[in-house]
């Protein structure tokens, strides 16, 4: 019996301690209840009285030895999984992350708010009209009657005859006048609308800002200074302003206005096409008439008026050399702003 214990013993050991031993099986097939060791427990009673107690703690000392292997190589099993796991699992905390795409402001964006900044600082506040405007807005309240040839450069979509896609900010002008009393220093940025094929220059939508001024004793002047601050504000304190004659049916005098070209400085060059001007707004004296359908005394009040395209801005400003860019919401074109 001796050498039966022996021999589980040295049996025992070699199964645990090889690799892929499944130590829940070994514990079951030596110290289970028909295990090997309790099998050979069972045959104690063949045993002399002497010789029991001698082979009862030899058994318990060959148990107690695969218990403890059985104990260790389980812990040296855990480690060994978790070392693997720590491997592969590798995490490097230093790596940089995946940056989200964010996008930004549109260039549009940017400038109408340039310009809204300029303005505001000048005293004038943001009002908004509609872009689905009653002809009388549009035109007639603009000294601009049916079968005005001025409506030939400002063709539009109509919903009916009486409700059109503005084709302009100036119906603001009019609506404001109507609905505040002077003294009244505003501008109105939004979108408008024209049935003009798409092409680098034009598109069937587009933006304006327009402002307007009225209050007793305002003069072209006024108008003069308000302008030339604009364009140092949004082009460089060295930029210069030109009034060029001109005619728009609501304003008298009209002018168009010049700004000294920002890239040259005056000189000529590409962008000014040699000129060393570059046409930038139209403006003028708001029409007596104008202001009366407004229902503003012009022998009390005058003011003045002034309407600019926000992508001819965007454009020269960003260098962009065809307006389509704006639209197409490319962004290797947008992120370059
Ligand atoms: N509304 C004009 C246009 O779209 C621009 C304009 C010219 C606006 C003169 C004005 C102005 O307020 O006084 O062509």
């Amino acid at each position: 019996m001796k050498a039966k214990l022996e021999q589980i013993k040295v049996s025992a050991l070699g199964e645990i301690s090889a690799d892929g031993a499944d130590l829940e099986q070994l514990r079951i097939k030596y110290l289970g209840k028909k295990g090997e060791l309790t099998a050979v427990l069972r045959g104690m009673g063949q045993l002399t009285p002497e010789e029991r107690p001698v082979i009862g703690q030899l058994a318990n000392d060959v148990r107690a030895v695969i218990e403890e292997a059985l104990g260790r190589r389980t812990e040296e099993m855990k480690e060994k999984a978790m070392a693997a796991r720590l491997l592969n699992e590798k995490l490097d905390v230093t790596m940089p992350a995946r940056r989200p795409l964010v996008g930004h402001t549109h260039p549009l964006t940017l400038v109408q708010r340039d310009l809204e900044d300029i303005f505001i600082g000048m005293g004038f506040s943001i009002v908004e009209g509609p872009e689905v405007e009653y002809d009388y807005y549009n035109f007639q309240a603009l000294n601009i009657p049916e079968d005005h040839p001025a409506r030939d450069t400002q063709d539009t979509f109509y919903i009916t005859d009486k409700i059109l896609l503005r084709s302009q900010t100036s119906p603001v002008q009019a609506r404001t006048m109507e609905a505040q009393k002077p003294p009244l220093r505003i501008i109105s940025p939004g979108r408008v609308y024209r049935s003009d094929a798409i092409d680098a220059t034009h598109s069937p939508l587009f933006h304006q800002l327009e402002g307007l001024v009225i209050d007793k004793g305002i003069t072209m002047g006024d108008l003069k200074g308000t302008l030339d601050v604009f364009a140092k504000k949004e082009f460089g304190e060295d930029t210069r302003v030109r009034f060029r004659p001109h005619h728009f049916p609501f304003t008298e005098p009209s002018a168009e206005v010049d700004i000294s070209c920002f890239a040259c400085g005056g000189k000529g060059c590409k962008l000014c096409k040699g000129e060393g001007w570059i046409e930038i707004l139209g403006a003028g004296m708001v029409h007596p008439h104008v202001l009366e359908m407004g229902g503003i005394d012009p022998s009390v009040y005058s003011g003045f008026a002034f309407g600019l395209g926000i992508e001819r801005i965007a454009m020269l400003k960003y260098h962009i050399d065809d307006m389509r860019l704006l639209y197409e919401n490319d962004v290797r074109f947008l992120g370059q702003f």
